[in-house]
């Protein structure tokens, strides 16, 4: 890193806010790099209005220092934050939430609007969003927009570009900004060459050579370079789909961690999709460049680490498969030479009635990625530095990890299904599962251990109950080689149910001997499968809670700890029902309080879940 950058962190924002006349302060509450995506996006919007902001990272400041926010003239706060979990902060803003919720911040004078991104799917809709909007009007800041409760589930994207359009004008109505019509085209990165013989990032993100030379800790911007050691086929041949058990080795690197917690995988682009780039666009893949901010005084220098070769971005640090952002059809319009697709790409770009329909049906509904947008638009050409600038950053991917350190402390193991499906005549892979079917044993990876608050009870004697169909099962897996470790050293272990559920038992019952031989050892006391699709009739999961009330009732009032992993669109919901009606049924509760008792094993973690959508 470049030491200006370094010498700018020790200064605060709110320094930098006043030194370089900046009113406007960004920050981002982002697990997946959506949130400061958007964060960025508005910050290029100001400049519309020749305005500077200030994009922080919560995490990178003392959160203290917002109580000075009002020595800043018309000091506008606006916050981009994700819900994550069951309604928790993303990692990155745990403390800032923490500060703000605890009351000391005075915030009169500050004008202030949120934008909140949750997924409808999850019980606890943009928890976090709603609370921030709450809690800063409470600080004494005034709202000047109303919040944006983005929904992942639908069409964040469109939630977002409806916010934004509204947002702007109603911003620059309160300051008396002036729109400048010349400055907002104006890219906010210039390529600059680089001098022969200098080292090129090949893939790395804090710094050059960390791979060669790993230096814990590791985590999302410092990987650690683990190797396969097992790749390998979970379904049968009967199966039409795949599913992969893999374990990376990670040994001497001193990671640590623990069944239940998550393995971060990042992904490489599939190289297929690179060459139709550079086949497309037509530049020179193994030129050496650098991305350099034109706000000299940015606290981002590059867009990704640099310098590198265009290939090498393409591959490893932009997202070429997502879905288009409206802002980049827009920013990419401008390079077709055909009238026609200019307009349509355009009106994709616009967040009017004709314009959103079309983004949710040809982008969203259509799943089309620059590649696909670009080998459609024929005469769109847009310069590879810009199309660079203007993607989002490739993202890791979270597994739950298969595995228990008790077993062996230095493989780390994931089992995923490989995404894989058409849309009309396109063929559309999952990035990472994608790349991790090319990663045989003994080829290397970039992971980090994420912990997770998901854990077995602390006394090896207290039961548990496990539902996890599908890969859901992959935490479990780790469950119960813990608790077999403890059964081997001579302790007492209490029973462990497990509600386990897929297609067929001949096709992707995975996992299936290994089951066998924990209900061989004990360890495993009660094993339940639903096969759904084995027989005329579907059965489920909960199918087999509801056969088996009577156990899982006298297993929860004896303080059994519940454990729910997997979709979370159908499944746990469906889960979640069964067992209040199981509560009122067989417990003898009514409606209030059965929701009442599943909420208070919710807070007192005797049921926990690991779901995803
Ligand atoms: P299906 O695909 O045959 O409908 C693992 O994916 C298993 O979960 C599959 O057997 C799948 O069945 C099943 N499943 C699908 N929807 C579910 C739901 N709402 N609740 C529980 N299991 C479900």
């Amino acid at each position: 890193q470049p030491s200006a950058v370094a010498s700018k962190s020790n200064q605060s924002f709110i320094d930098r806010m006043k030194n370089e006349n900046r009113q406007v302060l960004i920050m981002y509450g982002s697990q997946t790099g959506t949130a400061e995506e958007m964060s960025g996006r508005l910050a290029k919007d100001l400049t519309r209005y020749s305005k500077k902001a200030v994009v922080v990272d919560p995490e990178d400041i003392e959160c203290e220092d917002l109580n000075r926010l009002n020595e800043v003239e018309d000091a506008l706060l606006v916050l981009c934050i994700a819900t994550y979990g069951e309604g928790d902060p993303t990692d990155n803003a745990v403390t800032l939430v923490e500060y703000l919720n605890a009351g000391d911040c005075d915030l009169s004078g500050v004008r202030f609007a949120v934008f909140g991104l949750g997924n409808k799917t999850y019980e606890h809709f943009n928890e976090i969003g709603k609370q921030m909007d709450q809690q800063l009007e409470k600080l004494g800041a005034k709202r000047i927009f109303h919040l944006g409760l983005g929904d992942d589930d639908a069409n964040l994207e469109e939630d977002f570009m409806i916010w934004r359009e509204a947002f702007l004008p109603k911003v620059a109505e309160e300051f008396g900004w002036e729109l400048n019509t010349e400055a907002e085209t104006m890219r906010q990165y210039q390529m600059e060459p680089v001098e022969e013989g200098k080292a090129l990032f090949k893939g790395e993100f804090g710094r050059l050579g960390a791979y060669e030379r790993p230096r814990p800790p590791f985590d999302v911007k410092n990987p650690y370079l683990a190797t396969v050691a097992i790749n390998e086929e979970l379904h049968t041949e009967h199966s039409d789909r795949s599913c992969r058990h893999i374990e990376f080795s990670v040994e001497g690197s001193r990671i640590r961690y623990e069944a239940g917690d998550h393995l971060a995988v990042f992904p490489t682009n599939d190289p297929v999709l690179v060459d139709r780039l550079i086949e497309m666009l037509q530049f020179e893949p193994d030129h050496a460049f650098r991305l350099v901010n034109v706000d000299e005084d940015a606290s981002k220098r590059h867009p990704f680490p640099c310098p590198t070769t265009f290939r090498t971005a393409l591959s490893h640090y932009v997202d070429i498969c997502a879905p288009v952002k409206s802002h980049v059809l827009k920013a990419i319009s401008e390079y077709c030479t055909d009238e026609g697709e200019k307009e349509f790409l355009n009106k994709l770009a616009t967040a009017n009635e004709e314009g959103l329909k079309e983004y949710a049906r040809y982008i969203v509904k259509e799943r089309r990625s620059i590649v696909d947008v670009l080998t459609d638009q024929k005469t769109c050409k847009p310069p590879i530095e810009y199309l660079l600038e203007l993607l989002p950053r490739l993202q890791a991917r979270y597994y739950s990890i298969a595995s228990s350190p008790r077993l062996n402390e230095e493989k780390i193991a994931i089992c995923a299904v490989v995404t894989k499906y058409t849309i009309g005549d396109r063929l559309i892979n999952g990035v990472c599962t994608r790349y991790l079917t090319t990663k045989l044993a003994g080829s290397k990876s970039p992971v980090f251990v994420r912990k997770s608050t998901m854990r077995l009870p602390h006394r090896t004697t207290t039961q548990v109950i496990m539902i996890g169909p599908g890969t859901g099962f992959a935490p479990f897996r780790g469950f119960l080689q813990d608790r077999q470790f403890h059964k081997n050293a001579g302790k007492e272990v209490g029973a462990m149910h497990l509600y386990y559920g897929c297609r067929h038992p001949d096709h992707d019952y995975i996992y299936k001997e290994e089951l066998a031989k924990f209900q061989e050892d004990q360890v495993l006391t009660h094993l339940e499968c639903a096969f759904s699709r084995a027989q005329e009739k579907k059965i489920y999961v909960q199918d087999r809670l509801w056969e088996t009330r009577e156990r899982i009732w006298d297993a929860i009032q004896g303080g059994a700890h519940v454990y729910i992993c997997g979709d979370a669109r159908n499944m746990a919901r469906d889960v979640q029902a069964t067992l209040q009606k199981i509560f009122r049924e067989v417990g003898g509760k009514t409606e209030t309080e059965s929701v009442a008792y599943f909420k208070d094993m919710e807070k007192t973690k005797r049921y926990q879940a690991d779901v995803w959508s």
